[in-house]
């Protein structure tokens, strides 16, 4: 039973799914790919409005798992966003509601564009002390991590979690993002691949497609790690040390 932990499946909210076709052609997708759940993470910045997040997305994941019930599809979807960090989240009220199924996993992205590589681990830092984990999203993607790789294992040492992208493990976005994709997946840095998907045909979820291009050293075995083992102890809401890095500092 895979779990995609990373997906803008929600119509309506974000730059994913622009309809609840859209949405449902990313279920049927899930479910022939042996996803069976599915954390809804739409993009969320503004941290004033967070009761308006949690309503707008909340109705929509209640209106969807009643529907994929009707249908007869196995596919549950749970809660969750995609948390841009940036200087607001030192003002932010509580962001426990915006974990990973109510865990206390939070996925939190950077901006892609370079940015003050300083700010990287203050933000990290007040989700910590939050009380929560920050799970980086897509650590292969963000231009400042390529120009200074010593911030993924700052990161890593603070005790932070990574989610690979399963396009970019596959290379459809280029040579550079993959091999730091691959070496973090391989190198026990990061746990967790997710589709990241949000549209049926734009960065869709047919996992069994990328997992055909991807290159040899992402083993079978490593693949059920990042898609099952390690998705389900978040969704579980286990330890740190349930990940493969040992015992962490909590
Ligand atoms: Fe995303």
């Amino acid at each position: 039973m895979r779990i995609d932990l990373h997906c803008h499946l929600l119509w309506g909210l974000d730059d994913g799914a622009d309809n609840l076709e859209e949405t449902l052609s990313l279920c049927e997708s899930a479910a022939q790919n042996g996803i069976r759940v599915i954390a809804a993470t739409p993009h969320y910045a503004n941290y004033a409005k967070t009761d308006d997040f949690l309503y707008a997305r909340n109705r929509r994941i209640a209106q969807l798992n009643t529907l994929l019930k009707t249908r007869g599809l196995p596919v549950h979807v749970c809660g969750g966003a995609e948390v841009f960090l940036h200087n607001g989240i030192f003002e932010a009220n509580d962001l426990s509601p915006l974990t990973l199924n109510r865990s206390r996993y939070l996925l939190c992205e950077y901006a892609l564009q370079p940015f003050d590589p300083s700010i990287a681990l203050p933000l990290a830092e007040e989700v910590f002390d939050r009380g929560l984990v920050p799970i980086i999203a897509h650590p292969e993607r963000y231009a400042t991590f390529h120009q200074h790789p010593s911030l993924i294992a700052d990161l890593a040492d603070m005790g932070a979690l990574f989610q690979v992208t399963a396009d970019s493990v596959a290379g459809r976005l280029g040579k550079k993002v993959q091999r730091l994709a691959v070496e973090l997946l391989t190198d026990g840095t990061a746990d967790l691949l997710a589709t990241d998907a949000h549209h049926p045909e734009i960065r869709g979820n047919a996992l069994d497609a990328f997992i055909a291009d991807f290159p040899p050293e992402v083993t079978p075995e490593l693949v059920t790690y990042a898609t099952q083992t390690a998705p389900q102890a978040v969704l579980e809401n286990k330890p740190p040390d349930a990940f493969r890095h040992g015992p962490w500092a909590f």
